[in-house]
């Protein structure tokens, strides 16, 4: 979910409607507004996107004072009544919330006995508690304070007092919230994109902090009622950056990128002498460590794999790759002196947030590998490497996949004393190939059309590193076309999912790696010998009756970061085929806040 929040002169509608569509990659089930004027308070919300809650806003009411919600369910389904915002019975107080509460029917059975519940959400019992406490107390911010240290969970929280015109509350708990500070106005948003058009400056929060924004101040305090200092910062992103210009999409823009994005990370990597490099303190961290734990979610855990086999093909670093979501429960026998790399576009997702709260209370190193400078992973590991890829708005991740890998293979290469491997050079061919590959669209949306968009399913198959991709790639498929799809490794296909082939049923073999490419061909042979419809992803013509999309070389190292550029546009032309929404795939939130 996505919040915003605006105190300032100017009505502040437009502001809250603009700033939540710029949040809504953190999920669209339902969407809401609240506005506070000398009327008192008015509340649109409705399920589905930003523009179906514009349909419902009256846009006569004017107000300088409002929050605002977007929404991926968690408690409750996304209906009209579990939508933000949520009021106390009194209607008096009126809150967003981003995050979970764990313990909300012991504090509804503790507290809240008597208190008549609206709606299915968690997060109504924020509110009623902040009621109660005013109406025993009448101290407002002491009320909020007091309810806040009840809470366990995760929540960035904006609050309004219908009797007090002038302050908006807002508060934070492992859910993001940044505060922006403007000439007679203030913001506070979940990310920075949401704000960007209004300020480029900004206070950081941090977790169990308070805060009361006035129109003209910003006071930040602990739960204890303790006044903190706080100096602003400048934001980094440009307003530019998150328009999509002439594309159609925001993934087609992402994925054309990627050239791009490669030669800006070579250009953030180099020493004095234009060399690869990464800071001594993280060579030296990784140099110390005898094993390696990368730890991510989606598609940032499909990079990792990749990054498994960069540092261990080229830095011979033993490295286990986790998925944050298992890795609490399901901790592995951690080695004496494990390094932890925590890779995540957002920085801010909460499944990966856990293992690294677990982990330092372990005493454990950590990186971050982020897109996101400031996000929470990026602040609370000990050691960081940025992506530069820019903000990445379609929910499916593309270019941010292509900058980890690149981010790790320098990595690989720069902790390796002897590392033979020419990188730059390497990184920078493997960019015109990229370029290449995004300027051959044509045949990509001819093959998707062809072989895709009337199917139920889809396999991709491939061995070493391109087993990898084929994750990568099935995952792009699915979450954007809806069609099901499945990356295997190319050996494994025979063992039981071959079952599932039948005439027709695309399968997508990957085959970059030149020693071990003779076995794929044959798995294309006995998928073909059972019906299977054929396209090949390689860097060799090959002899067999197949579709292909050839790859010019790259090291047989980097090929990931080639091969992934056909399998996104295979997603992207097959997703505008099928009439599906590319760059907000149903049911799916571009940054996962919550466990
Ligand atoms: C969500 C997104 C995925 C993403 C994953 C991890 O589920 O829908 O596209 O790969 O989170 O996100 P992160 O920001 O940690 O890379």
């Amino acid at each position: 979910c996505g919040i915003v929040g605006y105190i300032g002169r100017e009505d502040v509608k437009e502001t809250i409607l603009s700033g939540l569509e710029k949040l809504e990659y953190r999920g669209y089930d339902s969407a809401g507004i609240a506005i506070l004027n000398g009327d008192g308070i008015h509340i649109y919300k409705d399920k589905g996107r930003i523009t179906n809650l514009r349909e419902v806003v009256d846009f006569s009411q004017m107000g300088t004072l409002g929050i605002g919600h977007t929404r991926w369910a968690t408690h409750g389904i996304p209906n009209r009544v579990n939508s933000h915002p949520h009021q106390s019975s009194s209607e008096r107080f009126t809150l967003v919330h981003n995050g979970i509460i764990e313990n909300e029917s012991i504090l509804k059975k503790e507290y809240l006995q008597d208190t008549k519940f609206t709606s299915d959400t968690d997060t109504e019992v924020i509110v009623q508690l902040i009621q109660k406490f005013t109406d025993k107390d009448g101290d407002v911010p002491l009320a909020i304070r007091h309810t806040l240290s009840l809470l366990k969970g995760s929540y960035a929280l904006a609050i309004i007092d219908s009797e007090n015109p002038d302050v908006i509350y807002a508060a934070k708990n492992k859910s993001p919230l940044l505060i922006g500070k403007g000439e007679d106005f203030n913001l506070i948003a979940s990310d920075a994109m949401a704000m960007i058009n209004h300020t480029n400056e900004f206070y950081e929060l941090q977790d169990k902090e308070f805060v009361i924004l006035g129109r003209d101040e910003v006071s930040i305090y602990n739960l204890y009622g303790i006044k903190l200092d706080r100096e602003t910062f400048k934001g980094e992103i440009d307003a530019s950056d998150i328009e999509k210009g002439t594309y159609p999409h925001y993934m087609l823009k992402e994925i054309d990128e990627q050239p791009f994005v490669l030669r800006r990370i070579i250009a953030n990597y180099q020493d004095e002498n234009g060399k690869l490099a990464v800071s001594s303190e993280i060579v030296n961290a990784v140099k110390e460590a005898d094993r390696l734990y990368i730890v991510a979610c989606g598609t940032s855990y499909n990079a990792g794999l990749v990054g498994k086999s960069l540092l261990e093909n080229i830095s011979k670093k033993p490295t286990e790759v986790h998925i944050s979501s298992e890795f609490v429960y399901n901790t592995p026998i951690l080695s004496e002196k494990p390094l932890f790399i925590f890779i995540s576009q957002s920085g801010e997702t909460a499944d990966s947030r856990a293992v690294l709260v677990k982990i330092k209370e372990m005493g454990y190193p950590s990186i971050a590998i982020t897109n996101v400078k400031g996000a929470t992973l990026y602040r609370e590991t000990d050691y960081q490497m940025l992506l530069h890829a820019g903000p990445e708005i379609a929910v499916a991740s593309t270019k941010a996949y292509t900058a980890q890998i690149a981010v790790l293979s320098i990595l690989a290469c720069t902790i390796e004393d002897d590392c033979s491997f020419d990188m730059l050079n390497e990184l920078s061919r493997a960019a015109s190939v990229m370029e290449g590959l995004c300027d051959n669209k044509e045949l990509y949306e001819n093959l998707a059309k062809e072989y895709l968009i009337e199917s139920r399913n889809c396999f991709y198959i491939g061995r070493h590193v391109d087993y990898y991709t084929c994750l990568e790639a099935a995952l792009k498929l699915k979450e954007i076309s809806y069609i099901q799809a499945e990356g295997f490794a190319a050996g494994e296909l025979k063992h039981g999912t071959i079952a599932l082939i039948e005439d027709n049923t695309p399968v997508v073999a990957i085959i970059t790696q030149e020693k071990i490419n003779l076995n794929t061909r044959s798995n294309i042979k006995e998928v073909k010998a059972r019906g299977a419809a054929v396209i090949a992803i390689s860097m060799r013509r090959l002899s067999a009756e197949t579709d292909q999309i050839i790859i010019d070389d790259v090291h047989e190292k980097l090929t990931p970061l080639v091969s992934a550029i056909p399998a996104q546009l295979l997603a992207y032309y097959a997703a505008l085929y099928r009439d599906c929404d590319i760059d907000k795939p149903r049911n799916l939130a571009k940054s996962v806040t919550v466990e």
